[in-house]
């Protein structure tokens, strides 16, 4: 039951498309991140996780791969990613690849043979049926698609150019553990491990059950009209689970995140049942349905404290490629920015941030109709502003677009005429150069809390108690690990509010009207602060 060195780590996420270009193709690549670690180490990241590079016809941009052992052409080449790992290590850092072990490309050299007959060598290394059950799939609709060259049907837990493979198959699995081998031994310190729920599908291939959701919640992957049961979240998925981390071990500790979906009670069980010997950390979406208010997230601690209590460490995750960006949910004010920050950074948990979240980088509003991401294809018939209504991010170009680094052409991120895509238009203002300049900005923010943070053992590995008896729009927590202690207080309400409670000093504010002296602190409207009892 012991904790491991990420369970007190944090990690920035990047998307190495829309990072850095550094050789002004448009496209963000390998040589670019290298650029920009001084960056994030003199911010006090200490992880990075990035986005799939490997070699992939990138009909959902790497999440389908074709070869896991080569680089795609548009992000550089081996000796670029080996530098890369060198690099970060260079700066006391870690790197974590992203892992697509569900699926592949319909491009990869197994799934053309494994199509191309119903007897060649890897002829089961996919799903194949002669007819399909009722199974959705994650992306809505039956996941079964037809191929004449077998007369079967192949299986897709996310879109039909990305088939699962067959982890019933002991060939598959050893063939994915070496490439996890591989690559730990190049030098990666663990994995976030791609929609890792999906893995394991029912042997029988049951008919899920009938349910009925008129819309189903942020964590819900049953869809509208079933129950996810036999092809997600399966027990051989959950042991599954253990024998990566058995195999991970063999190269020390590594990392691995997994992205998964379900309840909470069903995704808690990847970390293993009694003690802590399944994945390491799981993303745990059901946050991102939050709602600004003191009420949400002091609902939010307490779940998060009874679902992953120590050594288990829950992640804290607002924002990612996929989904929505905080800052947009958040009507780009920076107070509010600030104040998510401080609970991120401060709450019992391995924070996760999305590169552009630092900054307060908003979501473009780009029409379906000219989308890149493949998702939005699915569903061009219903029109936008009911996704927009649901406050849901089905283009997911919108969340993608370049990062912001200063108020150059194309925001420093690429030198071409024309980057893969548009660079959001308040990229003038919302940049990295503008934000470090200015002492109020989120960016600075985000930097003091990482030093408080590595500074202080109390917030990365002491316990949490909620503080309780303060006005309704306070949140208050206390952070106490081997006889030092923190009380973190934030104000939700958009009027200034007074807390009693009695202080040696202030630790860290969020703006210079977060004050008080003695027994009283005042918070400003949206404000938060950090004392020492
Ligand atoms: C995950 C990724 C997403 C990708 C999908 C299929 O949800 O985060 O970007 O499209 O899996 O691999």
């Amino acid at each position: 039951m012991t904790r491991s060195w990420y369970h007190s780590s944090n990690i920035y996420q990047i998307y190495p498309r829309s990072f850095m270009d550094s050789n002004g193709d448009g496209i963000g690549d390998l040589q670019g991140v290298i650029q920009k670690l001084d960056y994030l180490h003199d911010l006090g990241f200490e992880a990075i996780w990035c986005s799939p590079f490997f070699s992939s016809p990138q009909a959902d941009f790497g999440y389908d791969i074709s070869d896991y052992k080569n680089i795609a052409p548009e992000y550089g080449t081996m000796d670029d990613a080996l530098q890369l790992i060198e690099e970060v290590h260079k700066r006391g850092m870690r790197i974590v690849f992203d892992m697509v072990m569900n699926h592949t490309s319909d491009q990869n050299a197994w799934f053309l043979e494994s199509r191309s007959s119903r007897n060649n060598p890897k002829a089961d290394w996919y799903i194949w049926r002669d007819k399909p059950n009722n199974w959705n799939s994650l992306t809505g609709g039956s996941g079964w698609r037809y191929a004449p060259e077998r007369k079967q049907y192949y299986w897709s837990s996310f879109l039909n150019f990305q088939p699962d493979l067959n982890y019933r198959n002991p060939q598959v699995k050893q063939t994915m553990l070496d490439i996890v081998r591989f690559w730990l031994s190049k030098g990666a310190d663990g994995f976030r491990l791609d929609i890792f729920n999906a893995i394991y599908k029912d042997k029988d291939f049951r008919d899920n059950p009938f349910t009925l959701k008129l819309i189903p919640a942020e964590n819900d992957p049953s869809g509208f009209f079933q129950e996810a049961k036999y092809n997600l979240n399966l027990t051989e998925s959950f042991e599954f689970a253990k024998e990566l981390r058995q195999t991970t071990e063999e190269f020390g500790e590594k990392i691995l995140l997994g992205e998964v979906s379900g309840s909470r009670q069903l995704i808690r069980r990847y970390l293993g049942d009694a003690v802590n010997d399944g994945l390491g950390l799981v993303f745990d979406f059901a946050m991102l349905n939050f709602k600004f208010n003191a009420a949400c997230f002091r609902q939010l601690l307490a779940d998060m404290e009874a679902a992953y209590p120590d050594p288990f460490m829950p992640v804290y995750v607002f924002s990612n490629h996929d989904r929505r960006r905080s800052a947009d949910k958040l009507g780009g004010d920076v107070r509010k920015e600030k104040l998510l920050a401080l609970f991120q950074l401060t709450a019992r948990g391995v924070p996760c941030v999305y590169s552009g979240e630092e900054i307060g980088m908003t979501n473009l509003a780009l029409p379906f109709s000219s989308a890149l991401d493949p998702l939005p294809r699915k569903f061009r018939f219903i029109p936008r502003f009911f996704f927009d209504w649901l406050g849901m991010t089905i283009n997911r170009d919108d969340v993608r677009s370049p990062m912001q680094w200063d108020a150059s052409k194309n925001g420093g991120f690429s030198s071409a005429e024309k980057t893969w895509l548009p660079l959001h238009p308040n990229y003038a203002e919302i940049n990295v150069q503008n934000e470090l300049q200015n002492e109020q900005s989120l960016l600075n923010a985000f930097k003091a809390l990482l030093k408080f943070r590595k500074a202080n053992p109390a917030i990365t590995q002491g316990s949490l108690e909620l503080i309780p008896d303060l006005p309704a729009d306070v949140l208050g927590y206390r952070r106490v690990y081997n006889g030092e202690t923190f009380s973190v207080f934030l104000n939700f309400s958009d009027q200034p509010r007074d807390v009693k409670t009695e202080f040696r000093e202030i630790a860290l504010r969020l703006t210079p009207h977060d004050d008080g002296s003695g027994s009283a602190l005042r918070l400003s409207p949206f404000g938060g602060i950090i004392v020492s009892p």
